[in-house]
Formats: C-alpha cells, structure tokens, sequence
C-alpha cells in the first residue's frame, strides 16, 4: 500500500470515528442509549432511579445538542422516578423531550433550563405531576407544544408564552385555574382542556387567542353556556368540541368570531331547546356561504314549534348533522317542514 493510500484510509477512518463520537461511550450512559442516524437522540426509558438518571447526565458527551430524549414507560410498569431536579440533563440540550409513564409527581423550576433555546416540543404526560414550572415557559422562545395530559396537575398559575402553539391539559381531573390562564397565549393554534371537570368558562376567557382554531372542553361538567363564553377573535375556528358535558342552557349570543369553517359538537348533552334568538346566528355565522357544521347528536331535543324556524330553512339544515333527533326518536332532518309550519302559525 503507497503511502497516499494509507492517508487516505486515515483520513476514511478519521470521518468514522469523528461521526461516531458524537454519542457518549455506552457503558457510561447505560440504560440510556443514544443514537445518531440524522439525528442525535437519547432513550433513557430503562432508567431506574433519580440517582441514575444525574450520573448518567454528568459523563463526558462529545455533542451536548441533541434532538430528542425519550423516557416512556408503559401502564403496567412506569419509570420510577418521582421528581426532576433542577440541572438534572446538565449541559445536554434537547429539541423535544417525550416523558410517558412516570411517577414524577414534581419537576423543579430549572429542570429543563439546559434546553431554554432549543425546546420546541415538551410533554409529560400518564405521570403523578400535580404542578408544573409555569415561570420557565417565558424563557423558551421556541417552544410550540407543551402536552401535561394525564397528569394530576391541581393548579396552573398563568400561562405566558409567545410561542407556544399547542398546549394539551386534558385528563387533569382536579385541574383549577384562573380567568387569566389564557391570557398570555396568544399564538395558541390548539387548546386542549377536555376531561378536566371544568365546570364554568368565563366570559370572553378565549379573547387574546388570536390564532385560536381547535378548542377541545369535551367531558367536562359544563351546565351552561353563557353569553360571551365562545368569542373568538381568530375567526378561523375549525373544530370546537363541547360533547360529553351535561349542558343544559345556552344563552343568547354564547358564540361568535368563529369564522364560517366551525364544527361546533355539543354531542351527549342535556340540551332540549334550539331557540332561534340563539341558533339563528350560529347557522346563519356557518352557512352563508360557508362548510361549518352543528353536531347535537344524543340530546333531547323538543321538536314543537320552538324548532319550526329551522326546520323551514333547507340551508340550515344542511348544517346540522344527521344525528340531531327529537326526544321521541325522530330524526330533525326526518320532521316535515309544511306539516309543523302549519301547526304552529295556527
Ligand atoms: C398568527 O396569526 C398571524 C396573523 O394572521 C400570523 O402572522 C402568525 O404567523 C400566526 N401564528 C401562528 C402560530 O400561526
Ligand atoms: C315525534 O315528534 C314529532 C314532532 O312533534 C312528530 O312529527 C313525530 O311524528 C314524532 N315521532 C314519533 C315516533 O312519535
């Protein structure tokens, strides 16, 4: 072999060994494995205490960016771990970071503080954790989805963040917060607050979500509607879903700023009248011209003359969803407009 050979064999093995020393060596980071196709990223779901998880954060790592860490335990067998201290990913940062099925019942204020600037995708979720740092959302400029669902998270103080697009609380079934939670939002594409037990929503608690599109409030234990309580300022709405509550009343005027693509799914309520003060500007806000729908499957609805209004409007009625039914079983599509006209104007 000439000479120029060999170098350019070293210089082969060179790029080798530089491209496979971005990973720790493995025995210093075990149970967690890295690896590095494209990217470099960390599964560290075998860990088995805090203890471990801190030593294996202090080896030496020859590239401390990492895409994402991973720790997902399973239903039957969660990551034992309680807590998250502060520092406790040291100077490693991370893009996204997946925590599933955990006992972590507390994250401390600076447990993520490594990845302030690179964090775009948090969640911790089917774990204990009954608070979250809410004071370090305003120091991570890229972060665009936080997901805390399944969690037993009490009590959230307000939200800021400017870049936050998606944020899932759902299955916080103890959950409280404040009118003021949301008000800090504003770039929020996607709002998920379902089987949270929340019982009331505030006048005007959706106001500063100007790229609001998907609201998800299914299964709470909302009773009311109350005027103001769905105003939208995004007008591009696409889903609002309000099925599995136990809605009864719904006041004049409770929805606006939707925009003409809304899916307004009030399936599985308690709701028994569509009094036109109130439902005419709903269908008239979906339907002229537009491809919003109203979905009122599993109510009761009275069909008397309280529905006649809709009933004669062809347009509207192809807004409503098939499964819209009077408390006797018959279909709304299924009632013959000529037939109630003429007993209700007699
Ligand atoms: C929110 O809306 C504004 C104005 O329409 C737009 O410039 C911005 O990119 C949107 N943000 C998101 C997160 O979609
Ligand atoms: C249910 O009530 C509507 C409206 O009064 C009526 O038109 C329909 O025939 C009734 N259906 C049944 C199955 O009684």
């Amino acid at each position: 072999m000439n000479t120029k050979c060999i170098y350019w064999a070293m210089m082969a093995l060179g790029a080798v060994l530089t491209s496979a020393q971005r990973c720790p060596y493995r025995m210093d980071i075990a149970p967690c494995v890295c690896t590095e196709s494209e990217k470099l990223a960390m599964d560290c779901s075998r860990v088995v205490d805090i203890a471990q998880l801190i030593r294996i954060f202090e080896a030496d790592f020859p590239s401390t960016t990492f895409w994402r860490l991973t720790m997902t335990g399973t239903y039957d067998a969660p990551i034992q771990l309680s807590f998250l201290p502060d520092g406790v990913f040291g100077s490693v940062n991370f893009q996204e970071i997946l925590i599933q099925h955990t006992l972590i019942q507390r994250v401390d204020d600076y447990a993520f503080v490594g990845s302030k600037d690179s964090l775009s995708m948090l969640w911790i979720t089917h774990s204990e954790l009954t608070s979250f740092p809410t004071t370090i959302l305003p120091l991570m400029p890229n972060l665009m989805q936080l997901d805390l669902s399944y969690n037993l998270l009490q009590f959230l103080p307000d939200l800021r963040s400017s870049s936050l697009r998606s944020l899932t609380l759902a299955h916080n079934s103890q959950l409280a917060f404040t009118d003021q939670l949301f008000t800090k939002l504003d770039q929020i594409v996607d709002l998920n607050i379902g089987y949270c037990q929340v019982e009331t929503l505030t006048p005007g608690i959706f106001l500063n979500m100007m790229n609001l599109s998907s609201l998800y409030l299914e299964h709470n234990r909302l009773t009311h509607l109350a005027a103001a309580s769905l105003h939208f300022t995004s007008g591009a709405m696409e889903e609002i879903v309000l099925s599995g509550n136990q809605i009864t009343s719904v006041d004049p005027n409770f929805l606006s700023g939707t925009g003409k693509h809304a899916y307004l799914m009030l399936v599985n309520n308690q709701i028994t009248t569509l009094a036109e003060a109130t439902w005419r500007p709903v269908f008239q806000d979906i339907s002229e011209p537009g491809d919003g729908m109203v979905m009122l499957d599993g109510n009761r609805l009275e069909c008397g003359c309280s529905l006649a209004w809709l009933v004669a409007s062809p347009s509207f009625l192809s807004h409503l969803a098939y499964g819209a039914a009077c408390a006797n079983g018959t279909a709304i599509h299924d009632l013959d407009p000529d037939s109630l006209q003429h007993d209700c104007s007699s």
